[in-house]
C-alpha cells in the first residue's frame, strides 16, 4: 500500500529513474563475484530511493539533462548504500529492506570490503562531472556520515546524553545527505546560488525530520513493515529521540536496566514496546518531526515559482508520514 503510494508519487519520474536503476547495477559490477553478489544483493533489495529523487528534483530549477543528472543521482544513492552496509556492521542488525544484510548473509570482512567498494564507485562516478565544487561538497558529507556513525558508537548505551546529542548526531548520519542530494542536482544544472541556498536548507529539514520518523517508526511499525524486529535500535544501545525523553521515567527504567545488561526476554521487549508505544514521546517525537517537515516546506515556499515545487512538497510530506 504505501509502496504503491511512492510509485504513483515516482510516476512522472519513472523513466528517469529506470534510467538511474540500470546504471546502478552497472555501477555495482565488479570482477569479484563475491562482492557483486553482496551488492547487487542490498541493490535489488529495493530501497526508495529518495536521495537520488532529490537530485532530480533539484535538477528541474535548472538545465535538466538525465544523462548529467545520473551522474550526480549515481553516487549519492551508491554513498547510501555503502553506509547501510557498514552501518549495519556497527549496529550488528541482522536485516535490511526484508533480507538478511551483507554481514549476516557474508560475514564482516565482506561487508566492510561492500561498503569500501560501493563508495569507491561513488567516487569514480562523481569526478565524471568537472566540478571540484561537487567533489568538494560529496567529500565533505562523506566525511560527516563517518562522524556521524562514530558518535553513535560513542553515544551507545548512554543515558547522559541530550536531545542536543541526538540532534547533533542525525544531522550527521542522515540530514547532510539528503542535503546534498537536494545541493548537487541542482548545482550540476547550474541554478543559481539562492535556489540552490534553499534547496540545501529544504533537504537539511527533510533529512532531520525523516531520521526522527525513522527512529519512530523502529518502535511503532511492525516486524514486517520494518524488516527487522521492532525495538532493534534501542536493543543495539541507540538511544533514540522517543527513548531519550522517557530515559527518566520511572516505569521504563526497569526495561532500560535490562536492555543494557542484555537480559530482556521476547516477553518484556513486547512489554517494553506497547509501554513505548502508548507514551508521551512517540507524539512529542512526531511533533518534533513535524516541525522540521514545517520548515522544510518554508524553504519550498522560498523557491521560484515552478511546478515542481508541488512535487517537492509531496514527497517531503510523504516521506514525514511513511510506514517504511
Ligand atoms: C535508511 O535510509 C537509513 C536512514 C538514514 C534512516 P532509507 O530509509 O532511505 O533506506 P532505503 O534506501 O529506503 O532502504
Ligand atoms: C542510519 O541510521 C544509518 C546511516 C545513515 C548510515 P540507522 O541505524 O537508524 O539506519 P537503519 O535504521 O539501520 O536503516
Ligand atoms: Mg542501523
Ligand atoms: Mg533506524
Amino acid at each position: 500500500m504505501e509502496k504503491m503510494k511512492l510509485k504513483l508519487l515516482y510516476s512522472d519520474l519513472k523513466s528517469d529513474i529506470d534510467i538511474i536503476e540500470r546504471e546502478l547495477e552497472k555501477a555495482v559490477d565488479s570482477s569479484s563475484y563475491l562482492i557483486n553478489d553482496a551488492s547487487l544483493h542490498l541493490l535489488q533489495a529495493g530501497g526508495k530511493r529518495i536521495r537520488p529523487i532529490f537530485v532530480l528534483l533539484g535538477a528541474k530549477f535548472g538545465d535538466y539533462d538525465i544523462e548529467k543528472m545520473k551522474d550526480v543521482a549515481v553516487p549519492l544513492e551508491l554513498i547510501h548504500m555503502a553506509s547501510l552496509v557498514h552501518d549495519d556492521v556497527i549496529d550488528d542488525s541482522d536485516m535490511r529492506r526484508g533480507r538478511p544484510t551483507v554481514k549476516s548473509q557474508w560475514n564482516n570482512r565482506v561487508a566492510m570490503y561492500t561498503g569500501d567498494f560501493i563508495f569507491a564507485r561513488a567516487l569514480e562516478y562523481i569526478t565524471k562531472l568537472e566540478d571540484p565544487l561537487v567533489h568538494q561538497i560529496l567529500a565533505r558529507t562523506m566525511v560527516e556520515i563517518v562522524n556521524g556513525e562514530v558518535i553513535q558508537i560513542e553515544d551507545k548505551f548512554r543515558l547522559d546524553q541530550g536531545l542536543k546529542d541526538y540532534f547533533r548526531r542525525i544531522k550527521r548520519k542522515t540530514a547532510l545527505l539528503i542535503s546534498s542530494s537536494c545541493e548537487l542536482g541542482a548545482v550540476a544544472a547550474g541554478v543559481d546560488a539562492k535556489t540552490v541556498r534553499h534547496l540545501k536548507r529544504f533537504g537539511y529539514f527533510v533529512g532531520m525530520s525523516f531520521q526522527i520518523i525513522d527512529d519512530v517508526l523502529d518502535i511503532m511499525a511492525t516486524d514486517k513493515e520494518l524488516g527487522k524486529p521492532a525495538g532493534s535500535d534501542l536493543l543495539q544501545g541507540n538511544i533514540t529521540l522517543p527513548i531519550l525523553l522517557l530515559k527518566d521515567d520511572p516505569e521504563m527504567q526497569p526495561y532500560l536496566v535490562k536492555v543494557f545488561a542484555g537480559t530482556l526476554t521476547e516477553a518484556e521487549r513486547q512489554n517494553m514496546l506497547q509501554y513505548v508505544r502508548k507514551s508521551h514521546a512517540i507524539e512529542q517525537a512526531n511533533r518534533m518531526s513535524d516541525k522540521y517537515l514545517k520548515k522544510a516546506l518554508q524553504e519550498i515556499d522560498a523557491l521560484p515559482k515552478h511546478p515542481v515545487k508541488k512535487k517537492l512538497r509531496d514527497v517531503a510530506l510523504f516521506m514525514g508520514k511513511r510506514k517504511f
